[in-house]
């Protein structure tokens, strides 16, 4: 039998509006979560990663997502910097730091997209993802049962003490065309996580 693949995440539709100034404002948060470490990962960084909102200087900062464009660095605020934008499954990355501030924003992996058996084995090569990562900055859309689900299977996983639980709403126009995006989920909860 062929062996099951990953399908395109979003399928043909975007997820525009999480290039408005809004929504971009969670990655802020999350980049302000993340000062005193010296390595960030990110998980699923698709067209506004966390790279652009680092303020303070990092020793790496790695995103991995299929929809990045690839970007390989070695400074960032002018101070030297492993940066890398990896279009791919986390599952297929294999060069994470020891130990890392990480960043999953928005995320479900699509896993009710897979048969019960893939979905089991993306989550065994996600255990130790999140349990190499000394702080956690995660988010969930509040309506989106999927999202819900993977963050408190980080939690419950990891064991790590929640140390900050914001909730946010994106409210009024956002200002970006909507015409071929699925449409916004505007409650959100940022978590933090720390080991
Ligand atoms: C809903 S978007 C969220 C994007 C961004 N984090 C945000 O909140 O603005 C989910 C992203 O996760 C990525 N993704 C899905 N499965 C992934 C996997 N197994 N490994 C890495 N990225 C994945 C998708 O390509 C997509 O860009």
């Amino acid at each position: 039998m062929a062996k099951e693949t990953m399908p395109t995440p979003g399928g043909d539709k975007e997820w525009a509006y999480l290039g408005s100034r809004a929504f971009q404002s969670r990655y802020a948060l999350a980049a302000w979560q993340l000062e005193d470490v010296d390595h960030i990962v990110e998980i699923g960084g698709y067209r506004t990663p966390i790279t652009g909102f680092v303020r303070t200087p990092k020793k790496s900062v790695t995103v991995i997502d299929p929809h990045i464009t690839p970007l390989s660095a070695e400074t960032l605020l002018g101070q030297p910097c492993k940066v890398r934008h990896v279009p791919a499954f986390f599952q297929d990355w294999k060069e994470y730091p020891e130990s890392y501030g990480l960043v999953l924003l928005g995320l479900d992996f699509e896993l009710y997209e897979v048969s019960r058996k893939l979905r089991a084995e993306i989550l065994d090569q996600f255990v130790p993802v999140v349990r190499a990562a000394s702080r956690i900055v995660m988010e969930a859309a509040t309506d989106w049962t999927a999202s819900r689900w993977l963050a408190g299977w980080v939690e419950k996983t990891t064991g790590y003490r929640r140390s900050l639980d914001l909730v946010i709403e994106m409210q009024g126009d956002l200002g970006v065309d909507l015409s071929n995006s699925w449409p916004p989920l505007r409650k959100r909860h940022l978590i933090v996580l720390d080991r």
